[in-house]
């Protein structure tokens, strides 16, 4: 069994996070229930932001919304002194409530619309990361028009392939993000923004997939990136100050997982960034890095309640829990694995072979296909671990069930940061026309 964080059992044999009894919680909040450990998750921000400030002071740790975004998060990525990358004017919203600085934004997106646009413009959003031509032109014309310029990266596709799911890589040439090297795309967009009035170069961008293990990827990126600088100063003049190497740090999600160390990571970007610097007479670029997924996803947990069970004779024992695809997409759409531990008896061996089900109405909803447990029964909580990315931020309402709510725990405390959805918030935005209004009535009346 692997813990994360602060995770431990207590003496009677329930597991703790940050010094909270999920059992309590469970009782206090019910499942499923997203539970972030803030003490991890403040570990981890301090983990890049020192070991950047000894490596490659000369940078700055831009954390990536999308993994996990509530005005909380906000707050705390804020006084972690990170940055932030966002993706959508809901995510730019959710950071203006909170008192985010705009100027320490990323905004990043391959379909921003000319409302997110104007929207980052008159904040004040620091960086704009421009996709494609065409956002170019829009960029240009919604900047003009309201008398403000935009500081903008280019995305660049380095054709660089990151061993991951192929729904999570970026950096390869046929990809919907960014602009092509190989096809000479990346450097006709250098060109026309050189002719641009309201727009301005401050650097390039790659980020080239998600949840990976190998750091050869990131490497050659890093390398391929730093050629490209060399040739926009060859062929324009311009030297590029600052350059973004996106995030996809692996985590741990099985025992058997093991990432390298950021420090690692950090010290083999910047060797090749400083070596590629001399050999191209450049001088050292500005570092981002945009980690979301190696900020919060081990430090989330989510808690179940177990449900109904079915044997299927010789083939496999299912394990239904309160909870499913619509707190956790991952298993269905990356055929993700999981670790789970039973929270509230640490009595047993795990003996039993079982698949653990969502209860959505979907066969490919199942959190867990063959994990080895103790034998489950009606009414055990069972932790989901690392599930601090990608899990709430992609939570959706299938079947018109409520998103769970969200608690951050630390010394012994619980704060509910989302509270859980109701009813009544499921059907907030629905409307009866006038014409349908009244057949309930006339049905009742039969
Ligand atoms: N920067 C950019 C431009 C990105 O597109 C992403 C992730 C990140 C940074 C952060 O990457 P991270 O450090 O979290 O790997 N839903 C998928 C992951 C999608 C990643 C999207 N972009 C999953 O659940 O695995």
């Amino acid at each position: 069994m692997f813990l994360t964080g602060t995770m431990r059992f207590n003496e009677q044999g329930h597991l703790e996070i940050g010094g909270c009894d999920t059992v309590e919680l469970v009782k206090e909040f019910g499942t499923p229930l997203y539970v972030m450990d803030e003490e991890l998750i403040r570990k981890n921000c301090a983990e890049y932001r020192d070991t950047f400030k000894r490596i490659y002071p000369n940078s700055q740790v831009v954390y990536a919304g999308k993994a996990f975004l509530t005005t909380a998060m906000c707050r705390l990525v804020d006084e972690e002194d990170m940055g932030l990358d966002v993706t959508s004017g809901g995510e730019i919203f959710t950071a203006l409530q909170a008192g985010f600085p705009a100027q320490k934004m990323i905004f990043h997106g391959n379909n921003k619309s000319p409302e997110e646009i104007k929207m980052a413009l008159a904040h004040g959003v620091g960086r704009f990361v421009v996709d494609s031509f065409a956002e170019l032109d829009l960029l240009e014309e919604t900047a003009g028009a309201v008398g403000k310029r935009a500081d903008i990266y280019l995305r660049i596709k380095p054709g660089v392939e990151a061993h991951t799911h192929h729904y999570i890589q970026t950096g390869q040439l046929d990809s919907k993000f960014g602009l092509g090297l190989s096809d000479g795309q990346a450097m006709t967009a250098v060109k026309i923004v050189a002719k641009l009035k309201n727009v301005e170069l401050r650097g390039i961008h790659c980020h080239i997939g998600s949840q990976i293990f190998d750091l050869k990827p990131f490497q050659l990126a890093a390398s391929v990136m730093m050629d490209f600088i060399a040739e926009i100063k060859k062929k324009t003049g311009t030297v590029i100050k600052e350059l973004d190497l996106g995030g996809g740090f692996g985590i741990r999600y099985l025992e058997e997982d093991s990432p390298y160390s950021l420090a690692e990571f950090v010290e083999m970007i910047a060797a090749t960034v400083k070596e590629k610097a001399t050999e191209l007479g450049l001088p050292l670029p500005k570092l981002f890095v945009e980690p979301g997924r190696s900020i919060v996803g081990e430090a989330g947990t989510t808690l179940y309640t177990v449900g109904s069970e079915k044997n299927v004779p010789g083939i496999r024992k299912y394990v239904s829990v309160d909870g499913g695809m619509m707190d956790n997409l991952r298993t269905a759409l990356y055929e993700a694995k999981y670790a789970a531990v039973v929270a509230n008896r640490k009595d047993k061996e795990p003996t039993e072979v079982v698949s653990i089900a969502g209860k959505a109405c979907e066969s490919g909803d199942m959190l867990i296909w063959d994990i080895t447990l103790p034998v489950l029964q009606r009414g055990d909580i069972l932790a989901v671990l690392s599930t601090g990315a990608y899990h709430y931020s992609m939570a959706n309402n299938y079947n018109r069930f409520p998103r769970p709510p969200v608690v951050f725990v630390g010394n012994g405390k619980a704060d509910v940061v989302v509270a859980r959805e109701s009813y009544e918030d499921i059907v907030r935005n629905d409307i009866i026309p006038a014409r349908l209004r009244n057949s309930g009535v006339r049905e009742a009346a039969n």
